[in-house]
C-alpha cells in the first residue's frame, strides 16, 4: 500500500503542463470500436483508468501498440466476442461507453455493472433509454448489463435530465444507425465535443456537439487510418488553478484552453485571486487570504461538481462563511470530513455545505473516498502547517498523471510512501 506525504506548507509556484483530458480519453478508446481500421490516439493521460480502457479493448479483440507513455496505435478490424471481461468493465465507470460502440458495430454486448466513484446513485437508465429508442433491446441483472440490436434505426431522444456519459453513449450508439438521430437537452462539455470531433476525423457526421442539440446522420463504415490528440484536461488545469489559490502561490499553468475554465476563473477573481490568460496557458496567482464565495456546481458551462472538493479547500480557508450547492451528486461531500479533522469547520448536509473559514489548516492523516477528493486532500496537505498523510491512492491514480511530481516541481514537499 501507498500513502502521500506533504509537508505543508508551501506556495506552489513555477509551471505545469496539463495532460490529456481524461474524461475524453476514456471515451475515445471505447469510440475506436466503431472503426474498422486502425488508429493513433495521442495526448492520452498515462493513469490507471486509460490501462484499463485498453487492457477491455485488447479482451475484445484489439490489438494495442504503446508508441510511447501517452500514445497508442489501435487495430479494431477483428474484434471477435460479444462479452467484455466482466471483472474489468465493473472497475471503472465509463466501461458504459462499450456498450454504445459495440452494439453500433457489432449489435450485442455484455458487460459487468459500470463501477467508478462512489458520488452516490448513479442510474444509466438515459442511458438505456437511447439504445431502447434505437431499436436495441436492454437487460439488466446478475451485475451485468447485456444489449442487443438486429439493426439500429436513428430516431429523436430526449435526454431527461443532462448527462454527459448519456449523450456520449447514445451519440456512439447513432454513428453506424440507419438515419439520422437527434439528441435533444444534450450535455455540452468540452470532452463531449472532443469525441464528436474524433468520430468526425474518423468519417463520422455528427453535427451540434457543445450545443443541446446534436445531429447525428448514421454512415455505413468508419475507417480509420487517422491519428487524434485528446484535447486538454479541464479538471486537471482547474486543480491547479485552484491549488495556486488556496496555497497563495503563483502558477503558469500549459497547455490548456482557457475558454473551458471560465467559470472557475470567474470564482478564482471573486475570491480575490488573479488570473491572466494567455491563450493556452493561464497565469493565477493570489497573494493574500481568499475572500468567501458561493458557489452552485452545474453541468457546463456552469462550475465543475469534479472541481467542488478543490474549491472546497479554498473556501475552507477563505475569510468568511461560505455555502457550496452541488447539484449533480448526492454524496460528494465526504472529503469535508476529512478537512475538519485538519481544523477546518464546515458543516455538510445533503447537498449543501456551510464553510466557516478558517486562517489555517494543521497536517493529519486523511483519507481519500474518491479521484477529486484526493485531489483536494493533496491541496489542502501542500497550504496546511506539518504534516499530512493522504491515503487511499488508487482514486488519485485513476485521473491524474504523476501527481505528486508535478506537485513537487512546482514546490511541494510530498513524498509516495509504501507502507
Ligand atoms: C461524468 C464524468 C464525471 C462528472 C459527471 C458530471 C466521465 C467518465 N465522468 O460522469 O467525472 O462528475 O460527468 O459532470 O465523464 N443521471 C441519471 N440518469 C442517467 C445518467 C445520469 O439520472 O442515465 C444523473 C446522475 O445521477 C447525475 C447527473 O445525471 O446526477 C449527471 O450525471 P452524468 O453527467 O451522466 O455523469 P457521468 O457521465 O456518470
Amino acid at each position: 500500500m501507498e500513502k502521500l506525504v506533504i509537508k505543508g506548507p508551501t506556495p506552489l509556484k513555477g509551471e505545469v503542463h496539463i495532460n490529456g483530458a481524461k474524461n475524453a480519453a476514456v471515451a475515445i478508446l471505447p469510440a475506436t470500436l466503431l472503426i474498422d481500421g486502425i488508429c493513433t490516439i495521442e495526448n492520452l493521460p498515462n493513469i490507471s483508468d486509460v490501462k484499463i480502457s485498453c487492457e477491455i479493448l485488447e479482451k475484445l479483440g484489439a490489438k494495442i501498440k504503446w508508441n510511447s507513455m501517452n500514445s497508442v496505435t489501435i487495430d479494431t478490424r477483428h474484434i471477435n466476442t460479444t462479452t467484455a471481461p466482466l471483472d474489468l468493465t465493473s472497475k471503472f465507470r465509463a466501461s458504459y461507453y462499450i456498450i454504445g460502440s459495440m452494439l453500433s458495430r457489432i449489435g450485442e454486448i455484455e458487460v459487468g455493472m459500470p463501477g467508478g466513484c462512489k458520488l452516490g446513485a448513479r442510474p444509466i437508465d438515459q442511458h438505456i433509454k437511447g439504445f431502447e429508442l434505437l431499436g436495441a433491446e436492454v437487460n439488466v441483472g446478475n451485475g451485468t448489463i447485456h444489449a442487443k440490436a438486429n439493426k439500429l434505426v436513428g430516431t429523436s431522444i430526449y435526454m431527461d435530465i443532462v448527462s454527459v456519459g448519456a449523450t456520449i453513449n447514445v451519440m456512439l450508439a447513432s454513428v453506424l444507425a440507419e438515419g439520422t438521430t437527434t439528441i435533444d437537452n444534450a450535455a455540452k462539455e468540452p470532452h463531449i465535443v472532443d469525441v464528436a470531433n474524433f468520430l468526425n476525423t474518423m468519417g463520422a457526421d455528427i453535427r451540434g456537439a457543445g450545443t443541446d442539440i446534436i445531429k447525428i446522420n448514421g454512415v455505413k463504415k468508419l475507417t480509420g487510418n487517422c491519428t487524434y490528440s485528446v484535447v486538454p484536461d479541464q479538471i486537471e488545469a482547474g486543480t491547479f488553478m485552484l491549488a495556486a489559490v488556496a496555497t497563495k502561490g503563483d502558477l503558469l499553468i500549459k497547455n490548456c484552453i482557457t475558454k473551458h475554465l471560465d467559470s472557475i476563473t470567474a470564482k478564482i477573481l471573486e475570491v480575490g485571486g488573479q488570473v491572466e490568460d494567455y491563450g493556452d496557458s493561464l497565469r493565477v496567482y493570489c497573494n493574500k487570504r481568499p475572500l468567501k464565495a458561493n458557489i452552485k456546481t452545474l453541468p457546463y458551462p456552469g462550475f465543475p461538481t469534479d472541481l467542488q472538493p478543490q474549491m472546497g479547500v479554498v473556501l475552507s480557508l477563505a475569510d468568511g462563511t461560505s455555502i457550496i450547492n452541488e447539484s449533480i451528486w448526492e454524496s460528494r461531500f465526504q472529503y469535508t470530513q476529512e478537512l475538519n479533522k485538519m481544523g477546518a469547520d464546515i458543516m455538510a448536509q445533503g447537498k449543501t455545505a456551510i464553510f466557516q473559514g478558517v486562517d489555517h489548516l494543521s497536517g493529519a492523516p486523511v483519507y481519500s473516498s474518491d479521484l477529486r477528493a484526493g485531489a483536494a486532500l493533496i491541496i489542502a496537505g501542500t497550504a496546511a502547517n506539518g504534516i499530512t498523510e493522504v491515503y487511499n491512492l488508487e482514486h488519485i491514480d485513476r485521473g491524474y498523471e504523476n501527481i505528486e511530481e508535478k506537485f513537487r516541481a512546482i514546490g511541494a514537499n510530498i513524498e509516495r510512501v509504501s507502507y
